[in-house]
């Protein structure tokens, strides 16, 4: 591979699902991954197996379907799982990504005296020694073994330089420094990168990888230090979600090599014209809203409203433009269908899209493209996509909106009348007023499903232009009942909340889908803790 080639490592799979909120399904994990490899990111890590049966699942999933693509000249991801340096973690690791056709262990261990003092309770040479052992234990079972001292950032430069020197001798291919907390500054972080590459025994036998967190807003700007020091791999999320503050964001570090190619002299294979629909899906699926001032994929990042700005665009878009938004998928959506388009123009338009719908999901896409169509004059890229986003959404409904009536205005109290399907396919209709229609609308829901949760958070907006637009809905709640998540990785709890997403041209009936969505998922984590509770019951009796 040319040496001035930089690996795209996406973790949104992963460290983004660490996201408060964003939970995902595993059709959801799964639709995200092949987005990921449609877009070109050369690695997907697609969970941490070790965190739960579910985790391993999804992982094993993804490896076995994106990981093996049947086109013929498609490109074929790494599939990656993370694995605490211990033999069940990689063990579990290995069971989810063996499947794929590249699969790769990616184990770590902390290295900062800090996190050897209160986390994990261990000297400076057991943890180097746990390392040799692991990482050989790895590489017992898969070729490509990837290896990051956790919190590198701020650990000792001289212990780093030996961990490491061990991790290459124990058979690691990547090593990848991590600034966990987001402590570090670029200047701090290249010469860190430099010194590690430099001076580490055997560093040429490997690809340098960096890993960094948004805490003081410098991720991006500390990886691209990083590959401008020799680093060939980028661990980026898309969007920037992760934990606290975030990851690097995909968009910002590719866009950045992309649009100075001078300046950094570096190639990825990245399609960047698909950036902006992954954005999207990423977006929906997590619940995660994306900020209009976000560099490359926010709203507002290629609109020009001050006045003297549209005037230097229309003489030439040079003037304020430094990436035409084409580049990245913005604006490429085409007036597509419209009402007397048919189911094969459809399925055709879907395929291009990359979404290959069985015929059952075809029937039900082709009956809600009908539906809008006859509500919207033409139909985008942009509404397939949220349309094909709210089926997947609720693919694993517990309860579904069969029909609802809102009554609203300045006269009277607004009042929703909602009919729900249970699981075993009942359907129950109640009536709720409350302060407004989404309030009583939420309310007839609550009544109807009982199970008690707080609403975090609630966004609105439009899919296209115009007084006919899809409204896309995404939502945020926090359970009374559910506990909170081991986070494997920092030994230490996560309340869990869950995202929705729905659309629909009434934004009334988006906002029923998006609640219904979340509120899936959060039953579907009761039930599994309440399973998990009574097995623990079982086997105590
Ligand atoms: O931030 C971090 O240190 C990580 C490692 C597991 C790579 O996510
Ligand atoms: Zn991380």
């Amino acid at each position: 591979m040319n040496s001035n080639y930089v690996r795209i490592f996406d973790t949104t799979l992963r460290d983004g699902e660490q996201s408060p909120g964003a939970s995902l399904t595993s059709a959801e994990k799964l639709e995200i991954a092949r987005q990921l490899s449609k877009l070109g990111v050369d690695i997907i890590e697609a969970g941490f197996p070790a965190a739960s049966p579910d985790d391993l699942e999804g992982v094993k999933q993804i490896a076995v379907e994106v990981g093996n693509p049947i086109e013929p000249n498609a490109r074929v991801p790494i599939i990656a799982g993370l694995a605490r340096a211990n033999k069940n973690d990689i063990e579990k690791c290995w069971d989810a990504v063996k499947h794929a056709r590249h699969p790769r262990i990616h184990t770590f261990l902390a290295t900062s005296d800090i996190h050897l003092k209160y986390k994990l309770k261990m000297s400076r040479e057991q943890v180097v020694e746990r390392v040799r052992e692991m990482v050989s234990y790895a590489k017992t079972f898969c070729d490509d073994v990837e290896f990051s001292p956790e919190d590198a950032g701020r650990s000792d430069p001289e212990y780093l330089l030996e961990v490491l020197e061990v991790a290459i001798q124990a058979g690691a291919t990547t090593l990848n420094i991590p600034d966990t907390v987001g402590y570090t500054t670029p200047q701090e972080f290249g010469a860190l990168i430099k010194g590690l590459i430099e001076n580490t025994p055997g560093a040429d036998k490997v690809i340098w990888s960096v890993h960094c967190h948004d805490d003081l807003g410098l991720a991006t700007a500390n990886t691209l230090a990083g590959v401008s020091n020799g680093a060939r791999q980028v661990e980026v999320t898309m969007n920037g979600i992760g934990e606290r503050a975030g990851n690097t964001s995909l968009e910002e570090v590719v866009m950045a090599m992309h649009t100075r190619p001078a300046l950094f002299g570096l190639q990825h294979g990245i399609d960047t014209t698909q950036i902006s629909r992954t954005s999207r899906m990423v977006s929906n699926f997590t619940g995660i809203p994306v900020q209009p001032n976000k560099a490359i994929v926010g709203a507002n990042a290629f609109a020009h409203e001050a006045g003297i700005h549209q005037d230097g665009m229309l003489k030439n878009n040079m003037t304020y433009e430094i990436m035409k938004p084409e580049t990245v998928g913005v604006n490429a959506s085409r007036l597509v269908l419209g009402k007397h388009s048919g189911r094969h123009a459809l399925k055709a338009r879907f395929v291009e899209l990359g979404y290959n719908l069985s015929d059952d999901e075809l029937d039900q896409a082709f009956a809600r493209f009908k539906e809008l169509a006859d509500k919207k004059k033409v139909i985008t890229d942009a509404d397939l996509e949220a349309l094909v986003s709210d089926e997947i959404a609720s693919l694993n409904e517990l309860f579904s909106l069969d029909g609802m009536q809102v009554a609203c205005g300045t006269m009277g109290m607004p009042t929703a009348t909602v009919r729900l399907k249970d699981p075993e396919g009942k359907q129950h209709t109640i009536a709720a007023i409350g302060t407004g229609p989404v309030d009583a609308t939420y309310k007839a829901i609550d009544a109807i499903v009982n199970c008690p949760n707080t609403l975090l958070e609630f966004n609105i907006h439009a899919v296209t232009e115009g007084i006919d637009a899809l409204g896309q809905v995404t939502v945020r709640i926090q359970g009374k009942d559910i506990q909170p998540r081991m986070d494997v990785q920092r030994e230490t709890e996560r309340t869990r909340t869950f995202g929705g997403y729905g659309a629909d041209t009434d934004i009334i009936v988006a906002s029923a889908k998006a609640y219904l969505a979340a509120l899936n998922k959060l039953l579907i984590a009761t039930q599994a803790q309440e399973n998990a509770m009574g097995s623990e019951v079982a086997l105590m009796a």
